[in-house]
């Protein structure tokens, strides 16, 4: 029988029956366009991929030592739900180092990735009918998971004239009383926008105004530019207890394939994600949770590194971006995505994202694989070298050529909501 696809199974009256719940699930869009390019390039084009979001760095010796050594040390067993008491030390330890926060090792709790504690965070908080506010653009799997939880999902925009932070007028107008948590991305995915103290202040003093849950999802905490340093709401007053702090190895160590990720919040909600990983995954490989302590207590300059030639990308691909007519790009503070506005074409985003794969076999995303706020731009992910982000930039000032730019640029702000994907 022919693998189908998700959408085509759950609209199928005549399958065996499923649950309902997974119709609400949305996906992550990357993975899709890798297909559709990898057919184009299967007919002999040269495609280049600027879509997905990992470090294109092999993960640093030293980590992979450790993990072999784990490995030789009879780490090989199940081990405690919540992780290994002596990691989950060395993770509370970095955290109050770089976040100054007092975080002991029951406040931490370590899962095969950041993605699951994006879950299990939920799962642990959220009632059918809750409202979550979440960027908009932003990470699909927020919105994913509040719609298969049954809750609202709320929409802050993240605005471009505002370096892709948020308007504070935008936050007040949505926080209502069934708002139940607010979820932050900094920097972000997938404008690389980086909140600033004042935003998180804001957010803070909402938070503790009406009593609610912030999930801070700081996984490129370490990708940061130009001298910034990572701030995390959890270090503001009042806010520790309240704070769900999602991190992990993925994007600083290039270690996306290990699957390593932990969160840190309060005890009582350390022990219902335990509880939902002993039903779950029962506990995150200890072979590697050693080699993700190593990476902390390790040399430092291979993750340096990688940040320094993402800048250098970074400052490439703006530069190059601006130079195409009818483009225009911000420089982002943080991750390794840059978000251009394309909407004086007057595609879609989607269109846009077809009609870079199909003609100038470029692949990237739609803006609006993050959200309707998305409408008008597209994500690329510049972890790849210069010179392919150099041909990719070829390629895509020679194909506009053909497209050009309205006269008449439209408002993006009207724009990118006035239309649907
Ligand atoms: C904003 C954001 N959060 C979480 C994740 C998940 O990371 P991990 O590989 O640790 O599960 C990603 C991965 O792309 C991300 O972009």
């Amino acid at each position: 029988m022919p693998v189908r696809t998700f959408e085509s199974i759950i609209s199928d009256p005549s399958r065996l029956p499923i649950a309902k719940a997974v119709y609400a699930l949305g996906t992550e869009t990357a993975y899709d366009v890798m297909a559709k390019a990898k057919a184009i390039e299967a007919s002999g084009v040269d495609m280049i991929y600027l879509q997905i979001g990992e470090p294109d760095f092999k993960t640093p010796e030293y980590i992979i030592e450790a993990a072999k050594k784990a490995l030789d040390d009879g780490f090989t067993h199940y081990n405690p739900t919540s992780g290994l008491p002596a990691v989950r030390q060395s993770f509370a330890d970095y955290l109050n180092k770089t976040r100054g926060t007092d975080y002991t090792l029951d406040e931490i709790v370590i899962t095969p990735g950041a993605k699951p504690l994006i879950f299990y965070g939920l799962l642990a908080t959220i009632n059918p009918g809750d409202e979550v506010i979440f960027p908009d653009p932003g990470y699909p799997i927020y919105e994913s998971v509040i719609k298969y939880l049954k809750a609202e999902p709320i929409r802050l925009p993240l605005r471009e004239s505002k370096g892709f932070r948020f308007d504070p007028a935008d936050l007040n107008a949505i926080v209502t009383d069934k708002t139940k948590m607010i979820i932050l991305n900094s920097p972000h995915n997938p404008t690389g926008g980086v909140l600033e103290l004042e935003d998180l202040k804001r957010i803070a003093d909402v938070a503790i105004r009406d009593n609610l849950w912030v999930m801070a999802d700081e996984v490129y905490s370490r990708i940061l530019y130009d001298g910034r340093k990572h701030q995390s709401i959890a270090s503001l007053p009042g806010m520790k207890e309240r704070t769900i702090l999602v991190e992990g190895h993925s994007k600083t160590y290039a270690m996306t394939g290990w699957r390593l990720g932990y969160g840190a919040c309060n005890t009582d909600i350390m022990q219902i994600i335990s509880r939902l990983i002993t039903n779950c995954n029962s506990c995150t490989a200890s072979f590697i949770q050693i080699a993700g302590k190593a990476a902390y207590e390790g040399p430092q300059d291979d993750s340096e590194a990688f940040v320094a030639k993402f800048r250098e990308r970074r400052d490439l691909i703006v530069e190059r971006l601006n130079d195409i007519p009818g483009v225009t790009c911000q420089v982002p503070g943080g991750a390794f995505y840059v978000f251009p506005n394309f909407s004086s074409f007057g595609l879609k985003s989607r269109e846009m994202e077809n009609y870079l794969i199909e003609e100038a076999h470029v692949a990237c995303l739609g803006g609006t694989s993050f959200g309707r706020y998305g409408q008008g731009y597209l994500r690329f992910s510049y972890a790849n070298s210069v010179e392919n982000i150099n041909r990719a930039m070829d390629r895509i000032k020679d194909t506009l050529k053909k497209l050009k730019p309205k006269a008449q640029r439209p408002n993006h702000e009207d724009f990118r909501t006035a239309i649907s994907d």
